[in-house]
């Protein structure tokens, strides 16, 4: 990481009032496409893991038993319960998560997490999506910046001082690593994607594959 956690967090806090008006048309793009991947049942429990003020979270809790929000900024995590209260929505639990230690007790079927990941270096995120297998999920859902090409630190996805995107192929190794297999890498943008992970053997049916 280019920053700790704790600095990572303040900076999100310090902007989470204007976060939900800044993002672009690939940001969005791919939040649409972690949701309908994520696509939980009812009795499904999804952890979204860097949730900030819960774009992923909120958009799939209608369909899920619960969604545990967690990220580290509390700035961040309280515009999302305000979100959710306007909603009338009770499903969602927003706390304090870090990607290698997430604070998850119950089960967890359906792992989610957007524009998040790539504040951790190659091998912090091995060991995030480490923990993300390790929550006994059967699907992970990974939208973020991500290189599909060369790296390009004048695209507007990152800003190389504070920001460590990985290559697709990076992250496809780390979800093999851990018993996965890639079953979707969606392009939104050459440096922002999707990832669909199913666990090996779970005999998952992954959403939108034929
Ligand atoms: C760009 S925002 C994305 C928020 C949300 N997922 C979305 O799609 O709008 C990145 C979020 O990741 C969180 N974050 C950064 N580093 C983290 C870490 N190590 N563990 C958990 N969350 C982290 C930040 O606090 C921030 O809320």
């Amino acid at each position: 990481m280019k920053r700790t956690v704790e600095e990572h967090a303040e900076r999100f806090s310090e902007k989470a009032a204007e976060y939900d008006d800044s993002n672009s048309d690939e940001y969005r793009a791919c939040a649409d496409l972690v949701v309908s991947y994520a696509d939980p049942g009812p009795d499904d429990v999804v952890a979204d893991l860097g949730a900030g003020t819960g774009a992923i979270a909120l958009a799939l809790a209608p369909g899920a038993r619960r969604v545990l929000a967690r990220d580290i900024s509390e700035g961040m995590m309280e515009e999302g319960r305000r979100k959710a209260s306007d909603a009338r929505i009770t499903n969602v639990e927003f706390a304090y998560g870090e990607f290698r230690e997430p604070n998850l007790t119950d089960a967890v079927d359906i792992v989610t997490s957007n524009f998040a990941l790539h504040h951790l270096s190659d091998e912090e995120k091995r060991e995030a999506i480490h923990a993300m297998a390790a929550t006994g999920a059967r699907r992970i859902v990974l939208g973020d910046v991500m290189f599909f090409g060369e790296p390009d630190p004048t695209e507007p996805f990152y800003n190389p001082d504070v920001d460590d995107p990985a290559t697709v192929g990076t992250l496809v190794e780390a979800f093999t690593d851990v018993g996965f297999a890639v079953t979707v890498a969606e392009r939104v943008h050459d440096q922002v994607g999707v990832l669909v992970a199913v666990r090996i053997g779970s005999g998952d049916d992954v959403p939108g594959a034929e």
